[in-house]
């Protein structure tokens, strides 16, 4: 049976179904135009507190990073992530993407972004079913109130099947999503934040209740999504090694980023190492 389907990416899909790359250009290469993401003197507070949570964020990230966030619990990660999207109150300072502001065009810009919250759970009773909220992010592309469309379906089914590795698990495509085991939770949540074909994933602690395999595989997706197709990726990680694919690395403690570096200066920086062995001693 022929899928049709409606991409707005052919790299994207190239990588979704597993095709042959090699006449793609895989190289990264250095990246010389305006940076994707602008984060300018950022202090980000929740509404009712009295101090901000995070301070003096400065960043600029262009298209193509993998990008790491690591820091304590608390330290303002997940906070960081919902600031670059554009959700949170700002005490001061400005975050751009692609020379657009998130605050002003926030719903325009989002729906190129993928984000997967942290540990989100669901009750069981919940009637939605896994593949509507596979299509969630496929529906905010397409617009409010527009109605989704065989394309649409094919391509959330399309990276659910890819991460859902279909020799370990059934089908579940058709129950609801309050039913599935937190990995399978997971994988949906990924499947939709893939769905959107997005140019930014902004993933927060994607690997939590994956077994071993399904996180290699997952991390293999990744890198090549980010690799052919382009996509910026900014994880939340609490994994012990900073993969080789990883460009570069960011820690965050008490709502300041206190390293921001090219992977292989921040893997041997004093301050990975402080923050490797502090965390090793429990
Ligand atoms: N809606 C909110 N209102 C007020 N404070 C909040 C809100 N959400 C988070 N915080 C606070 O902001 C700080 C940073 O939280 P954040 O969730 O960003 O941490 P994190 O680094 O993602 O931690 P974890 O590793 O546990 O996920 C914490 O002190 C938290 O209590
Ligand atoms: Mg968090």
């Amino acid at each position: 049976m022929t899928v049709y389907i409606k991409s707005y990416n052919k790299r994207f899909i190239s990588v979704i179904k597993g095709d042959d790359f090699s006449e793609f250009n895989v190289n990264i290469s250095e990246n010389n135009n305006k940076p994707q993401i602008v984060l300018k003197n950022v202090n980000t507070i929740y509404e009712g507190e009295r101090y901000p949570t995070l301070f003096d964020i400065n960043l600029k990230i262009n298209q193509g990073e993998f990008i790491f966030i690591i820091g304590p619990n608390g330290s303002g990660k997940t906070t960081l992530l919902e600031t670059i999207l554009g959700i949170l109150p700002l005490e001061r300072g400005m975050v751009e993407i692609n020379g657009e502001s998130v605050l002003r065009n926030g719903s325009k810009i989002r729906k190129n972004i993928g984000y997967v919250i942290q540990g989100i759970e669901f009750d069981p009773q919940t009637p939605f079913l896994v593949k509507t909220a596979a299509m969630v992010s496929r529906s905010g592309r397409n617009g409010l109130l527009k109605r989704n469309k065989k394309g649409d379906r094919a391509i959330a089914k399309l990276c659910l099947d890819v991460l859902r590795n279909k020799h370990e698990t059934e089908d579940y495509w058709d129950r609801p999503i309050g039913k599935l085991s937190g990995g399978m939770i997971q994988k949906v949540m990924l499947a939709n934040a893939l769905a959107a074909e997005p140019d930014i994933l902004l993933l927060d602690e994607p690997f939590a209740n994956l077994d071993i395999k399904a996180r290699h595989s997952i991390f293999k997706l990744l890198v090549k999504l980010n690799q052919i197709a382009k996509i910026t990726i900014i994880c939340v990680s609490h994994e012990a090694v900073i993969p080789k694919e990883v460009n570069r690395l960011i820690i965050i403690q008490k709502g300041r980023i206190i390293l921001d570096e090219k992977r292989e200066i921040a893997i041997n920086s004093e301050k990975f190492r402080a923050y490797s062995n502090y965390m090793a001693n429990y």
